[in-house]
């Protein structure tokens, strides 16, 4: 019997795909490039369902059913391109390549317009998770041709996450729509973690909390609006101790942020769409300054922090308070990504439906919370949201929480505690709720030094002053 889907690259990810494929019914075709690891998934988990190992692409590609449907799981870039090339003549007209890896989706677009010549629909699809999301239930955002779609849906949302009966996956739209959601999945999972860990940093040292306490301190707030996966770890993380001191795990960890680069690739598009993401530009910048040891070991040396560090009178309402700026800070995280999905949605004519991205983030991913309902059901009332601060309830939280957070972001610059996120969530929100904004003085800047002109509020038209003459005001 022929397979109906196969999967090619059988590292943890693609195994764990192929295992959840199985798991769900479906016959699978496994191949590795070297066959240890296939000979390893058909040993140690074929009695979970139907594996057909294959040596080669050509016998991955020979033992399944038309139109062939071939997940490829193996590293972003050159590798991908490689398994590409080599699958392509071995396919036809119809079948399908499923990209599930963290692709960069200008990549994905050149792919899916290359495949399309040979009417081979390439699919960049998004998929998120982690090991035991792939295992178990992951967050699947799948881009590329309906048609496509519709041959891979039955998998695909059987295999995916499941929240109130609803599969967390979707058609997000052609090209690459999937992989460019997944990116600012990754985006936005960034500006979490910073916000908590801002969170986290305030009350260690602003209130000399140890890890454990912050860490119960988490753990209530996830039953509340704030209850989320990443919440959820971080009380785990933080109530964990080393076992070879004895010490708060978190105080034996060098405290330099790695990363694989996903968020910075979503700051560099959303700059390119013009779309400011100051969140999570925050988070990249404070991972990257956490890894400069080098300047941040002179700067130690080198720099005074506040004389006089004031002193928290009230430490439950501090608590409450820095609540109350983590929730607010992290609905304007979500607000800007949402406005570049949008930004990118209009550019590449993508017609992809936020509401939606919103419901297939509510399990298997990362970011996974309660409060994508919140996003979901602002799209149902109004689809054409200029932002989702503006929303009823979005609008509601932030004002209910804005004299806490206003506190929080005033006490972290007193005390000389770095709150990046917090304060730039705020400025964003002042900015953005401003009658008036200084750009009328940037734009008389630039029309000085380079009668760059300005328009006024007054009537239509472009004009310049003559700067450096008699100071007239013409028209341009
Ligand atoms: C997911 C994760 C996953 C991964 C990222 C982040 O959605 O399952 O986002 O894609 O953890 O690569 O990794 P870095 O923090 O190393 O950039």
């Amino acid at each position: 019997q022929l397979a109906e889907i196969a999967v090619t690259g059988l590292a943890t990810m693609g195994r764990n795909l192929a295992r959840n494929l199985a798991r769900s019914g479906f016959r699978v075709a496994v191949h590795n490039r070297s066959q240890e690891r296939t000979d390893a998934l058909v040993r140690d988990f074929g009695h979970e369902g139907q594996f057909i190992p294959a040596a080669s692409l050509d016998d991955l590609v020979q033992s399944l059913e038309r139109p062939r449907r071939v997940i490829v799981m193996v590293q972003a870039g050159g590798p991908t391109d490689a398994v590409i090339d080599q699958l392509r003549p071995l396919l036809e007209s119809g079948d399908i390549i499923v990209d599930a890896g963290n692709a960069h989706f200008q990549d994905t677009r050149r792919r899916e317009e290359q495949l399309r010549e040979d009417g081979i629909h390439f699919v960049g699809a998004g998929v998120s998770g982690g090991e035991e999301g792939a295992l178990l239930g992951p967050s699947i955002m799948p881009g590329g041709t309906a048609e496509s779609y519709a041959a891979l849906e039955p998998m695909l949302t059987k295999i995916a996450a499941q929240v109130d009966d609803e599969p967390c996956c979707t058609h997000v739209g052609p090209d690459g729509a999937g992989h460019f959601v997944k990116m600012l999945h990754n985006g936005i999972e960034y500006a979490d973690m910073q916000l908590i860990a801002e969170a986290y940093d305030l009350l260690r040292q602003g209130l000399g909390m140890e890890p454990a306490e912050v860490g119960k301190v988490f753990e209530r707030w996830n039953s509340g609006d704030l209850e989320s996966f990443l919440v959820e770890i971080t009380a785990e993380v933080l109530a964990h101790i080393d076992d070879s001191t004895g010490r708060p795990f978190v105080d034996v960890v060098l405290d330099q942020a790695g990363q694989k680069g996903t968020g910075r690739w979503t700051v560099i598009s959303a700059l390119e769409l013009g779309i400011p993401v100051s969140g999570m530009a925050e988070a990249v910048f404070a991972r990257g300054l956490s890894s400069d040891a080098a300047r941040r070991a002179a700067a130690r040396e080198a720099l005074p922090g506040p004389s006089e560090p004031p002193a928290v009178p009230d430490r439950q309402r501090f608590i409450d308070d820095v609540r109350d700026a983590l929730y607010a800070s992290k609905l304007v995280a979500y607000a800007q990504g949402f406005d570049t999905i949008r930004a990118a949605s209009d550019e590449h004519d993508w017609n992809i439906a936020l509401g939606d991205m919103a419901t297939i983030w509510r399990g298997g991913c990362i970011i996974r919370a309660r409060f994508l309902d919140r996003i979901r059901e602002a799209y149902e009332r109004n689809p054409d949201l200029p932002s989702l601060l503006v929303d009823e309830y979005f609008r509601e939280a932030v004002a209910n929480g804005q004299a806490g957070w206003r506190r929080v972001v005033a006490a972290a610059a007193q005390m000389g505690i770095p709150a990046p996120g917090f304060s730039s969530a705020l400025a964003y929100y002042d900015a953005l709720r401003a009658p008036r904004l200084p750009a009328a003085l940037i734009q008389g800047q630039r029309d000085l030094f380079g009668a760059h002109t300005y328009r006024r509020v007054d009537r239509p038209g472009t004009y310049h002053v003559d700067w450096s003459g008699a100071r007239g005001e013409e028209e341009r």
